[in-house]
């Protein structure tokens, strides 16, 4: 899913450059980026699921795709056609901080064509499954997954119940976050989720996601559809046609 949404991140709406068209991600060029550090394993993961049917970079945004509806997340419907460009351009970077300030994360979502309701959708949509990794990020902790939609930390965050999380802090000097959810570890949130909640606007969609949660599975939904169709315009093809053909 992270994969996906970085293979996705590199787009700029004012160049119209950059996207999930092209599978770039399967050079090392931008596997290479920081923020991509971990990436080898997905792609091997991907590599492994090749047909011919499918470019990799329609593989990479399906696994996204499959990842969030076997998961009890909303439907969303494929779309392929994205070609495997032979090159990657220099340029092809997400540029994202893994810490983002509320306005360095407002800054990449619109340079991608997302509005704060979408921003928040997309992120808790994101940040409930996985986890970090110290040797990839410096943060530590995991997701829970199946908590149901939109996340756990949606829930913690609107009653206040966080706190930093110590350990972390004292090991890598990084902030993040935890919430206690229903016993068992506790629940870990970063920078860029709470950001979601000092945010007055990006509060104010979250809190109304919290008490509307279909309408949470059904925006999240588009967002990702939006944001993997970035850049493809004019070469897809939706996965219904295909099959009534
Ligand atoms: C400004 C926005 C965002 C920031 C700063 C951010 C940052 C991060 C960081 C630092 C990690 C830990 C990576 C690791 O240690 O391996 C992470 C994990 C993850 N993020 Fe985000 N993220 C953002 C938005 C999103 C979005 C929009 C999605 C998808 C819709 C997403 C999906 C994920 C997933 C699935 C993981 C877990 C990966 C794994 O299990 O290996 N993130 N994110």
């Amino acid at each position: 899913l992270r994969y996906a949404w970085h293979a996705s991140g590199t787009y700029d709406r004012h160049t119209r450059t950059g996207g999930s068209n092209g599978g770039t991600m399967r050079f090392e060029t931008e596997r290479a980026d920081p923020e991509n550090a971990g990436f080898s394993k997905a792609h091997a993961l991907a590599v492994k699921a090749l047909f011919p049917a499918l470019s990799m970079a329609d593989i990479i945004i399906l696994a996204g795709n499959v990842a969030i509806e076997h998961t009890g997340g909303p439907a969303v419907p494929f779309s392929y056609g994205r070609r495997d460009f032979g090159g990657c351009a220099a340029s092809a970077s997400m540029a994202e901080k893994e810490s983002p300030t509320i306005d360095a994360m407002r800054g990449t979502f619109d340079r991608l064509g997302f509005d704060d309701k979408e921003t928040v959708a997309l992120i808790v949509l994101g940040h409930q499954y996985g986890r970090c990794h110290g040797d990839a990020s410096g943060f530590e902790g995991a997701w829970r997954e199946g908590l149901g939609y939109p996340s756990a930390y949606t829930h913690g965050v609107a009653r206040g119940g966080y706190r930093l999380s110590p350990g972390v802090l004292a090991a890598r000097n990084q902030r993040q976050y935890e919430m206690d959810f229903g016993g068992g570890e506790p629940f870990m949130m970063l920078v860029s989720d709470m950001c979601l909640w000092y945010d007055e606007e990006y509060r104010r969609h979250l809190l109304h996601y919290d008490s509307h949660r279909s309408e949470f599975r059904r925006d999240a939904a588009l967002a990702w559809k939006k944001l993997t169709e970035l850049g493809c315009a004019g070469t897809l093809v939706p996965e219904r046609e295909t099959k009534a053909a």
